[in-house]
Parts: structure tokens; C-alpha cells; sequence
């Protein structure tokens, strides 16, 4: 679906046309947090307390955006994260997201809660693709993904670590989900006249053939999973320190840990053998009134910086965002929310549009900071509070 451009000029657009086109069973677990979702509003606004100080007059000719991640190049600082139930949010889902990705020179990390195959999504994009393991449906449904990830050409394994539980996202119970997607017809009826005031997007769900299962998680011996609410799944997702040897003996690639606040965490993901760190919150639907995940970087880098990669995710709406995140010291950051607006707003053409948004927003605002490189950012160009320092 085409978006015009005087419809969409940055991601909040693409979120309101996200609001108006998906049913808010739908909408409402891609915008949703945790309890008050307070770390969730924490996340985007923390980035205002960091401020520009830019170099003036600076004649800059070619602005370099592209870095290397696990060793491999990508055309801007920015990967898309791993997303639950792409598939609910449009029908082409993680394999029109992993596309846009690989088209835009980027990198698409495929989500273990997932409607389409995960060899399909590698074949999509040209770019770097990572499997997010969650370890729902048991070690012998996860060993399965570790192995098929390794021959689909999944080039990192990412590993979850702030799912102990599922967060209590409020909205979800209020909008019928668990009812939605494994209740009876009695069950669902209260929520269905929501979902059928949205015809466009039924009608490409339905044409898509309806509940989507759980491609990527094969129950040995019984096939693919069926679709479980956000809770149902999460709550078989902890991980623990104990499972990474197992999973080490299986996955010989690179790890990497998402999940982490603070600085013992990071030292104890270095010690388990992680190639890089997601500084992240779960985009605040995990635990609620934790730091936002920017107000936490810092710690972070320095306690591992010059052992492995930084990454992080949460809040990011504008390509500034990228920058302040690199300025503090990240090699790059995840996209969640951002270019699920324009999933959920126009499939492929809302996940192109959202990283067009980016992207463009990024280089503008390195040229107009007078940066030449990604790799000359740093501090100096930000002011920041003291205290993110702490620790
Ligand atoms: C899945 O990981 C979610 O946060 O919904």
C-alpha cells in the first residue's frame, strides 16, 4: 500500500495510520506497555534530557552512515528488532520486514513468536538476518531452531534474557486477546464487532488464511505450534546463565544477549561468550519503572565497551535518536515500535517508509551537528545528566 508523503513525514505518522488500520486487540500490543508503562513513555522521553552541541560552519562532503556489526557492514546504525506476531500486524509480515531491511542495506532480527518460516524470511532480504531464540515449546523445539537458523543462514543467534515471566501488559487482557487467539467462539464474541469495524485488515487476514501458527516452533514429533497469547508464550521463555553452555554447544556462531541494565549483567553475557549486548527493556513491556534503556548505556559501555559490541533498543523515533545512542557509545541500535507502525500502517511500503524516515532524519542530523563519521561521534557533541554516569 502506498503512502503519500504529505500523509507520512515521520514515525508518529506512521503510528496513527497503524491506530486507524489495525483492530486494537492488534494495534494495542504493538503500542503497549507493561503495568503503568511508565519505562515505556521513559524510554522515548529520556532522550530529551540529552542535547546537541554541534560543530558550525564545518564543511562536510560525503556523510559516512555506514557501520560494521558482528563483522559485517550495514548501510546506517539502525537493525530492526525482533517483533511478536508480525503476521497479525499484516499479512506479508517478518517476510516483508526482512525485505525492506535487506533493500535498505540493514540488518532484520527474526522474533522466535513468528507466523512465517524462518528459512522464507532468510530468503527475503540480502542483508544480515539473526534468529531471536525464545525457548517456548521446550529445548527439543529450541535445539530444532538452532539447527534450522544455522542452515537458513542465520548469522547470530539473539538471546532474550528479561522474560523470567510475561510483563502484565494491560491492554492485552482488556482487548480479549487470550479470548481472540485460542478461545472459544463464546469466548470471543464480546471482541469480535472491534475486529470487523476494521474490514481492510480482516480481509487480508482472512485471505492470508486466518491464525497464523507458530512456524519456528516445531514441537518434536507434532509439528508447528499454534498461536498462544503473549503471556501463554513468555512464560515458557526464561532463560537462565545454565542454559548458555547448551545452547553454546549447539550454536557455534556469534551470540548475542539482549536484556541487559546494568554493569554485572553485561560482565557476566561477556563471560558466557557474547559477541554483543542489547542494552533493552523489552520497549518497557517487561519489567515496568526500570531505567530507560539510553539512561542506561552509558553503564553499560563502560563496563564492556572494549570487549564487545554495544547495542541497544527503546524509544527510538528519530534518526537523533541513533545519534545521541551513538554518541554514548552504542555501535548501533535496534528498531521495534518504529517500523512496526509501518508494518502494521502499509506492509512492506510502511517498513520501507519507516526506515527511509530514519535514515534520512540521521544523516540530516549528523551533517547539521557538523560530524563528518560515524566514527568521529562521541560525547562532546552531546550533553547529558551526570548521573547516567553513576555506577
Ligand atoms: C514479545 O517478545 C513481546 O514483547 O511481545
Amino acid at each position: 500500500m502506498k503512502l503519500s508523503p504529505s500523509e507520512v513525514v515521520n514515525i508518529s505518522d506512521l503510528r496513527r495510520l497503524a491506530q486507524k488500520r489495525a483492530p486494537k486487540a492488534v494495534f494495542d500490543y504493538l503500542d503497549g506497555g507493561a503495568d503503568s508503562e511508565i519505562t515505556l513513555s521513559e524510554n522515548t522521553r529520556a532522550f530529551r534530557d540529552i542535547l546537541f552541541r554541534p560543530r558550525q560552519a564545518v564543511a562536510l562532503g560525503q556523510c559516512g552512515l555506514s557501520v560494521k556489526v558482528l563483522g559485517r557492514e550495514i548501510s546506517f546504525p539502525a537493525m530492526l528488532a525482533p517483533v511478536g506476531y508480525s503476521r497479525m500486524m499484516h499479512p506479508g509480515g517478518e517476510v516483508v520486514a526482512a525485505r525492506a531491511a535487506g533493500e535498505a542495506g540493514t540488518g532484520y532480527i527474526l522474533s522466535t513468536i513468528s507466523g512465517h518460516k524462518m528459512e522464507n524470511v532468510r530468503a527475503a532480504t540480502s542483508g544480515p538476518a539473526w534468529y531471536q531464540l525464545y525457548l517456548v515449546g521446550g529445548r527439543g523445539a529450541a535445539e530444532g531452531a538452532i539447527d534450522r537458523a544455522r542452515i537458513a543462514g542465520f548469522s547470530a543467534l539473539v538471546i532474550t534474557v528479561d522474560t523470567a515471566v510475561a510483563g502484565l501488559r494491560e491492554r492485552d487482557p482488556r482487548n480479549g486477546m487470550k479470548e481472540l487467539l485460542g478461545g472459544s467462539i463464546f469466548a470471543k464474541m464480546p471482541f469480535l464487532p472491534e475486529i470487523m469495524s476494521h474490514p481492510r485488515w480482516l480481509a487480508g487476514f482472512l485471505i492470508d488464511g486466518g491464525l497464523p501458527k507458530l512456524e519456528n516452533i516445531v514441537i518434536p514429533g507434532k509439528g508447528p505450534m499454534e498461536l498462544l497469547d503473549v503471556s501463554a508464550s513468555l512464560a515458557q521463555s526464561a532463560v537462565s546463565w545454565a542454559d548458555f553452555p547448551w545452547i553454546r554447544q549447539l550454536w557455534n556462531g556469534p551470540i548475542v544477549v539482549k536484556g541487559i541494565l546494568i554493569a554485572d549483567d553485561a560482565r557476566r553475557a561477556v563471560d558466557e561468550g557474547a559477541s554483543a549486548v542489547v542494552v533493552s527493556n523489552h520497549g518497557g513491556r517487561q519489567l515496568d519503572e526500570v531505567y530507560p534503556s539510553i539512561r542506561a548505556l552509558p553503564e553499560v559501555v563502560a563496563a564492556v565497551g572494549n570487549q564487545t559490541e554495544v547495542l541497544m533498543d527503546g524509544g527510538i523515533r528519530r534518526g537523533s535518536d541513533v545519534v545521541k545512542a551513538l554518541c554514548l557509545g552504542a555501535r548501533a541500535v535496534l528498531v521495534g515500535r518504529a517500523y512496526a507502525y509501518g508494518l502494521a500502517a502499509g506492509g512492506y511500503e510502511g517498513v520501507k517508509k519507516a526506515i527511509q524516515i530514519l535514515r534520512d532524519d540521521f544523516e540530516r542530523t549528523m551533517r547539521l551537528l557538523g560530524c563528518p563519521t560515524i566514527a568521529e561521534l562521541n560525547a562532546s557533541y552531546i550533553e547529558y545528566p551526570s548521573s547516567w554516569k553513576a555506577h
